[in-house]
């Protein structure tokens, strides 16, 4: 052996675009390039301060041992009441756990409820890290294409005939989506439940920007539907909603069952959830952050209007208004049609050319599209459309 390998699992785990491409950006920063960076999902306002000041709190008074592997049980309480009160979900309190991460709930959640080589079925267009995190919980993600035309929300009857056709075991579902920022209506998301429970389906949904909806959008979990509660298993959290990015934490909830099992995992890969970040969580669930909130979501929506407004007066592009989260998944299809070049090419003249940096739809299975996250200051995407126009329009 001419050294150690990685194993094959591994060679298949690609590794995060919007991570790659906001590297990137962030190099050229480094070197004195006036970067705007509309690549990663993070948002520009900082961590309200009484959560903060909660978690510094912790540290000060000596909260920093371990906890329970699922989270400290007052977290677990105020989890299962905050689901109750925000999305009329009902929860025990040990059917909620504190993860670090929606990210590493999702892997949990998968670990928990995949078996070796069930296939798993993902709505395109997807956040990037849902094919990884079904491979390493050695099952097959099928990709179901992205449907354009209608606003991104399936068809019912394509959803069933791709469960029949692939011998579906269950579903990863995101909405409000990253990246196209759909909101699925009721009748929707009901039907998806229906076709789970004719087919014994689970479903695991990433609601990690319900809380995050415009122009009258309403949110609507699989696990708040008839037939979907025992079905579901739940991610959901606060670091997008109140920037709780680097703090890593999130809830995971479903059927007890699964949430024992998710717990037995995490005890063993993770130990606990980060015993400061909880401090900082609980407060997060008890104080909600009210004016601040709204503040916040003005600031999105005006972000959201000036780009869809702007984005549709340049030549080859267009952007429907998205409903929820905070990206722009913009059409660049007719744009890129006319320069001879795919989106991923698109990107990188936005990058090199114009210091702009976005990311190509390839990375979520939408190709010909492009995300630009406004999770950005006003200024920044100013400078973003001017970039994006002189691009559009240059020969
Ligand atoms: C749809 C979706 N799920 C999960 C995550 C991960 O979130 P967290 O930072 O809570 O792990 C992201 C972050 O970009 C996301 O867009």
């Amino acid at each position: 052996m001419s050294g150690l390998v990685p194993n094959a699992r591994s060679r298949r785990i690609e590794e995060s675009a919007t991570l790659a491409i906001t590297a990137k950006a962030a190099r050229l920063f480094a070197a004195g390039r006036d970067v705007v960076s509309l690549g990663a999902g993070e948002p520009d306002f900082p961590t309200p301060s009484p959560i903060a000041a909660a978690g510094v709190r912790a540290i000060e008074q000596g909260n920093t041992r371990y906890t329970a592997a699922g989270g400290v049980p007052p977290l677990r309480a105020a989890g299962a009441r905050w689901f109750e009160q925000t999305f009329g979900l009902r929860y025990t309190a040990d059917e909620v756990m504190v993860c670090a991460g929606a990210k590493a709930a999702l892997h949990m959640a998968l670990e928990a409820v995949v078996e070796p080589g069930d296939r798993v079925l993902i709505l395109a267009p997807y956040w990037v890290s849902y094919p990884s995190l079904v491979t390493m919980a050695d099952g097959e993600p099928v990709v179901l294409a992205a449907d354009p035309q209608r606003g991104f929300v399936h068809a019912a009857a394509a959803i069933e005939q791709a469960v029949r056709q692939h011998g579906i075991k269950g579903i990863v579902t995101n909405f409000p989506n990253n990246p196209s920022g759909a909101v699925p209506e009721r009748a929707d998301v009901q039907a998806l439940v229906d076709i789970a429970a004719r087919h014994g389906l689970w479903i695991v949904s990433d609601e990690i920007y319900s809380t995050l909806l415009y122009d009258g959008a309403r949110h609507v979990s699989p696990a708040s539907l008839p037939g979907g509660h025992e079905r579901t298993v739940v991610v959901n959290g606060f670091t997008k909603s109140h920037t709780l990015t680097g703090w890593r934490t999130s809830f995971l909830a479903g059927p007890r069952p699964v949430v024992e099992a998710c717990c037995r995992i995490q005890s063993q890969v993770l130990g606990n959830p980060c015993t400061i970040s909880q401090a900082a969580m609980l407060t997060a669930c008890e104080q909600p952050l009210g004016e601040e909130m709204a503040r916040r979501m003005q600031a999105f929506d005006e972000r959201r209007r000036f780009l869809v407004e702007h984005v549709n007066r340049m030549p080859g592009l267009t952007l429907t208004p998205p409903r929820g989260a905070f990206y722009a998944l913009v059409d660049a299809r007719a744009l890129c049609a006319r320069r001879g070049i795919d989106a991923v090419q698109m990107c990188e003249q936005l990058l090199d050319r114009h210091l702009l940096a976005a990311v190509p739809g390839s990375a979520f299975a939408i190709p010909g599209f492009v995300r630009l996250s406004y999770a950005a200051s006003m200024a920044q995407l100013e400078k973003a459309v001017q970039r994006l126009c002189a691009f559009a329009e240059g020969a």
